[in-house]
């Protein structure tokens, strides 16, 4: 059924995710799904783009008329150059994964960030504007979660990162969206756990082929705190494991690809997407 030939014809819409390496996206047969459910006349495939190609396929985009494009790594920082706009977010998070084309201009949007926030509202019911955030790394992807953190009111974010100088560069830029302060990874432990509503994890610890590795110590971890990993490959990292061990309620990062896929497709779109198909689609590809 991933398969299924659709009738396309010349006023199909193509869609495409770049990156490099690609050959393990599961945004294909995710997109794929959702197209196919809303009835889109459109298909979405995988470019293999090597950094020193990147500019010629953005040029790409505009001259086959693409309909849009997801952009991963490891290209989110350095596509920007080559767009027309850049929403407000996106340039302070300084990060795309989403093109979208429209009429001869190429818009850049971030969905990484409000994707995982969605995740967190909708799966776990997180209430952010009272809740006391920990974030776990600095990178590309805290970077668009802290943001929409923020946006949302999160009450307290803390950054928390093993490169202690990135955490502060991202608690700086942030500084004009709400209250967030950065730490370096490993004094977490000097956080009073009663401080901490939610945990975030944002870094490849924990992902294949270190599976058994934590970015913080199990002890820290309390039965009230929700512990939330954006891996999801494994669905439970060692992290998450440890978590529930210790009573917390758990979060993975199923809901973020998700839900940053819906909102790119509803960008394209402008349908809502079908997330629980999705949803499903990827969940068949695990295990
Ligand atoms: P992404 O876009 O996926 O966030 P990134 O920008 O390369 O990727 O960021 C990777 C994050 O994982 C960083 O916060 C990095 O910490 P440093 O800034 O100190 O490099 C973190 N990270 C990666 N490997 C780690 C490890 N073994 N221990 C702790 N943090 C790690």
């Amino acid at each position: 059924s991933n398969n299924i030939v659709r009738n396309l014809d010349t006023s199909s819409k193509v869609y495409a995710v770049i990156g490099d390496p690609i050959a393990h996206s599961k945004s294909p047969l995710m997109h794929n799904a959702a197209l196919q459910e809303m009835e889109v006349n459109g298909v979405y495939t995988a470019f293999h783009v090597k950094p020193e190609q990147l500019e010629h396929a953005v040029a790409g985009i505009r001259a086959l008329g693409l309909g849009g494009v997801n952009v991963t790594i490891p290209h989110k920082e350095q596509v920007m150059a080559y767009l027309d706009e850049i929403d407000e977010s996106t340039r302070v998070i300084g990060a795309v994964n989403t093109i979208v084309h429209c009429e001869g201009k190429l818009y850049g949007y971030n969905t990484d960030g409000l994707g995982y926030v969605r995740s967190l509202q909708e799966e776990m019911q997180a209430d952010i504007p009272s809740s006391r955030i920990v974030i776990i790394g600095a990178g590309g992807a805290a970077r668009g979660i802290a943001y929409a953190l923020l946006a949302e009111g999160c009450k307290e974010l803390t950054i928390a990162n093993r490169t202690v100088e990135r955490a502060h560069a991202l608690a700086e830029d942030l500084s004009g969206f709400g209250k967030v302060r950065s730490v370096m990874l490993n004094d977490t432990p000097a956080i009073p756990p009663q401080d901490v509503d939610i945990v975030i994890q944002t870094t490849s610890v924990g992902m294949h082929p270190h599976i058994d590795e934590m970015p913080v110590a199990k002890e820290w971890l309390q039965s009230h705190m929700l512990v939330s990993d954006i891996i999801y490959n494994p669905l439970e990292t060692a992290l998450l494991q440890a978590a529930k061990a210790q009573g917390c309620r758990i979060h993975n990062g199923l809901g973020m690809f998700v839900h940053q896929g819906a909102i790119a497709f509803e960008l394209w779109t402008g349908m809502k997407a079908p997330t629980e198909l999705m949803r499903q689609k990827v969940l068949e590809t695990l295990n």
